[in-house]
């Protein structure tokens, strides 16, 4: 399958499935990056992997739609089979979502439905939950509201800062968002009346 990963920053996780596609666990190529932002390190990661990486950035008054109007056309002409979110920064709208219905999956740091949103590590140790983690989830137009495919959890100890929970969860993260992208490449995991289903089983 042919995937574009959306990204906004560093794209550790981006790192995480151009690795598996590499090494042959993902049955797909990664056909570009696509970056709101210029002068990110995962437009690097991108290029050294001899992905194509692109920038499509906001411009000055442009609506939110206008813009998924040119991110959209950008995706349509790459023909492109999946949608990764890896820390893409954006609010996407109702109309781009539903192009995209169940062919855009997202990771978010939380154990959904909990902390949507975000400073998600913060608010976990703010309620002194003890555990955390991150959850990889197919888009719908509501806010990391949409159908969880995995999670994978995390303890939290006893005198954690919010950057400790971070590189725990993110660890957890490049273990999970591969494989749920390899599922997907194997054709088990679709979207219908908004659930998730494995194999044609509702998760
Ligand atoms: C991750 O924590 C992800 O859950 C969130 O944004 C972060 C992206 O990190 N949506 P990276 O750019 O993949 O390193």
């Amino acid at each position: 399958i042919r995937i574009a990963v959306l990204i906004s920053g560093n794209g550790s996780n981006l790192q995480a499935i151009l690795d598996a596609c590499q090494a042959g666990e993902i049955n797909g190529e990664v056909v570009a990056v696509v970056s709101n932002k210029a002068d990110v390190y995962g437009l690097t990661r991108a290029e050294e992997a001899g992905v194509p990486a692109l920038v499509v950035a906001p411009q000055a008054g442009e609506s939110r739609e206008d813009y998924d109007a040119r991110l959209d056309a950008e995706l349509s002409q790459l023909n492109v089979d999946l949608v990764v979110l890896a820390g893409f920064m954006r609010i996407l709208s109702e109309g781009f979502v539903n192009r995209f219905a169940g062919r855009m999956l997202n990771i978010h740091p939380s154990l959904l439905p909990k902390y949507t949103g975000l400073n998600t590590h913060q608010r976990a140790l703010d309620a002194g939950d003890e555990e955390h983690g991150c959850s990889v989830h197919f888009v719908t137009p509501e806010l990391d509201g949409g159908p969880v495919i995995l999670q994978a959890k995390v303890p939290v100890f006893e005198g954690d800062d919010a950057d400790d929970l971070a590189e725990r969860v993110h660890t957890q993260e490049h273990r999970i968002y591969p494989l749920v992208v390899k599922w997907f490449a194997q054709g088990r995991l679709t979207m219908t009346d908004g659930k998730a289903l494995f194999n044609g089983e509702v998760l």
